[in-house]
């Protein structure tokens, strides 16, 4: 089943010297989703921030939280990120040896569980864990680094997930992961994509809020056109 899709705000691309005031924006101008990237400096060659962000964007936050963790051993941060106030967790296929472990342990603490693959990671590698999971994420960039260019074959990636959930009967959501912008969101959502993530689309731009609420409004715009 689909739902109305959404921009997700990547706070990886944010000031983090007004990260509040620049969150605030994006609440006012009706976000109601944001995605943290966790990165480990092994799973991915960069190191971003930890559970500590996390729990500084939630003092100000109040509406849906993902954490994306682009680390081997997502486990041992999970307690962490749940007191830490996410609300969903996702964790990539290729770093972790037990995902069913993995993605359980995520339910059994009450929050809701995610699968990223990465570009070069098939569809089918996920199907004995795909009714278990609330979101996939579909890396449309080689995780590691904000404002990289979105990969074409995506889109196939994309299809085979729609057509997956349909012929189930599934109710995940699909998610898409970098390169997101005003260029493709009306050709992501025709696809069948849920969630955009948006990091230098939306924080590279003077007025994020407002950005991101353009963004939203070509997604609906698409959204309208395709149910
Ligand atoms: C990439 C991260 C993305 C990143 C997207 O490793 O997982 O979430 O923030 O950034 P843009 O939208 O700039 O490609
Ligand atoms: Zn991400």
């Amino acid at each position: 089943m689909r739902v109305r899709p959404r921009i997700a705000p990547s706070i990886l691309a944010a000031d983090f010297s007004r990260l509040g005031e620049q969150l605030a924006s994006c609440e006012q101008h009706g976000v109601d989703w944001i995605h943290c990237d966790i990165m480990d400096g092994h799973f991915v060659p960069n190191i971003s921030y930890g559970p500590m962000i996390v729990a500084a964007a939630r003092k100000v936050w109040k509406r849906t939280m993902d954490a994306h963790l682009m680390t081997y051993h997502p486990d041992h941060y999970l307690k962490a990120l749940v007191d830490a106030g996410a609300d969903l967790v996702t964790v990539h296929q290729e770093a972790v040896a037990h995902l069913h472990r993995s993605v359980h342990s995520i339910k059994d603490a009450g929050l809701k569980a995610g699968v990223a693959l990465n570009p070069a990671t098939p569809v089918h590698s996920l199907d004995l864990i795909i009714d278990d999971i609330d979101l996939v994420t579909v890396m449309s960039v080689n995780p590691g680094f904000g404002g990289q260019s979105f990969i074409p074959s995506t889109f196939g990636k994309i299809y085979q997930l729609h057509a997956l959930r349909k012929d189930r009967h599934l109710n995940f959501l699909i998610q898409v992961d970098g390169g997101v912008g005003v260029h493709n969101v009306d050709e992501l959502v025709r696809a069948g994509t849920d969630i955009l993530v948006a990091g230098n689309s939306v924080f590279a731009h003077p007025e994020p809020g407002a950005e991101a609420q353009r963004l939203q409004e070509l997604a609906d715009k698409a959204y309208q056109t395709f149910i």
